[in-house]
């Protein structure tokens, strides 16, 4: 046996790229493709032969991804920060295989969305939900939905609870990095319910969780605070690991059949922020069944849409 062979990382039982099963004939939409996880995880998807879909809010950049991923890659024009584009989104694509819902707003100041929600649960959460509520009967395979160890510090002693019928934080005072945490529990809840939902009408359509670990992406250069660039900056040396690594979770989630429906993927070392997939443990996640209830009528109620699950 050649000496490669000998020590892949298959044979010692971790998941890496070379294991993305051959994606010739699938059709994959990513969206927030345009740079950082998404941009790693359209390459990773092309290379191993998908027709992939850029979803981007400055299609422009797209473009620029899409000429470096190669051909077979197009650009859908998709603000998440608008219900109306949105719609549009969702109209003119055509059918796919896997969504993946993976554009997010990270630790940004306050800022509302066009239909008038908190931006971080607006474009993380709601935009993706009614994305994906307008897209089902479209997708053939998965829904993945990308989130963070951060949801974990929801309701913590000294950080927020999620409340989802306050999308645009009327009742509470704004902190940006509670914002970010409690639109990462809703992604959470999110694929929890919709499982629950595709169970019960015998859809063969799965609904699983990512998150990427600790990736040296722009995600932490939003706050609009020199300390806070510098702390992402160090951080990412100190502990980052590569987009093209960070994607391997959503990758997982996305084509490896031993992802489980509803099941929740993350890097396995340093508690989950660096390393190859894994299934996530529990650990401090919340799993309270009333709010992933409460989070889905709360979603409907805001955005208008009902899913056909
Ligand atoms: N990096 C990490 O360590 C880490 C850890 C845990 C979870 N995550 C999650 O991974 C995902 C990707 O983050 P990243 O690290 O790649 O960060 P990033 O480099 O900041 O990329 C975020 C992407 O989301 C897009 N986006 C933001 N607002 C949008 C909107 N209104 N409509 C459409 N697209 C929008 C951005 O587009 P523009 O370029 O136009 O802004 C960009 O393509 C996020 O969901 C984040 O929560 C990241």
């Amino acid at each position: 046996m050649p000496l490669t062979q000998s020590v892949t990382p298959e044979i010692a039982g971790r998941w890496v790229a070379e294991h993305v099963p051959d994606q010739t004939g699938r059709t994959i939409l990513i969206t927030g493709a345009n740079g950082g996880l998404g941009a790693a995880t359209a390459e990773h998807f092309a290379r191993a032969g998908a027709h992939v879909i850029l979803g981007c809010r400055r299609p422009e950049e797209g473009e620029r991804v899409a000429s470096r991923v190669g051909t077979g890659t197009d650009v859908l024009p998709l603000d998440l920060a608008d219900l109306g584009s949105v719609a549009t989104a969702a109209k003119s694509c055509g059918p796919v295989d896997t969504v993946i819902a993976l554009a997010g707003v990270c630790y940004a100041p306050w800022g509302l969305t066009a239909d008038g929600f908190e931006q971080h649960i607006g474009v993380n959460h709601l935009g993706h939900f009614a994305l994906i509520g307008q897209l089902l009967n479209k997708v053939r395979d998965r829904v993945v939905v990308v989130t963070s160890r951060a949801l974990e510090f929801c309701g913590r002693a000294g950080f927020g609870a999620y409340v989802p019928d306050d999308p645009a934080w009327c009742t509470r005072n704004f902190n940006a990095f509670d914002a970010y945490c409690q639109s990462k529990l809703a992604n959470l809840l999110f694929v929890t319910e919709l499982q629950h939902r595709l169970d019960a009408t015998g859809s063969k359509v799965r609904a699983v969780a990512a998150q990427p670990g600790w990736a040296d992406t722009e995600a932490g250069m939003h706050s609009e605070r020199w300390v806070g660039d510098v702390f992402w900056r160090a951080s990412c040396r100190l502990i980052g690991q590569p987009p093209s690594v960070g994607a391997l979770s959503i990758l997982y989630a996305a084509t490896s059949p031993s992802a489980r429906p509803g099941g929740y993927y993350g890097p396995d070392r340093l508690f989950g922020m660096r390393g190859l997939p894994a299934e996530m443990k529990p650990g401090r996640t919340p799993s309270d069944p009333g709010l992933t209830t409460e989070s889905w009528a709360s979603a409907e109620r805001h955005t208008g849409i009902r899913f056909d699950v």
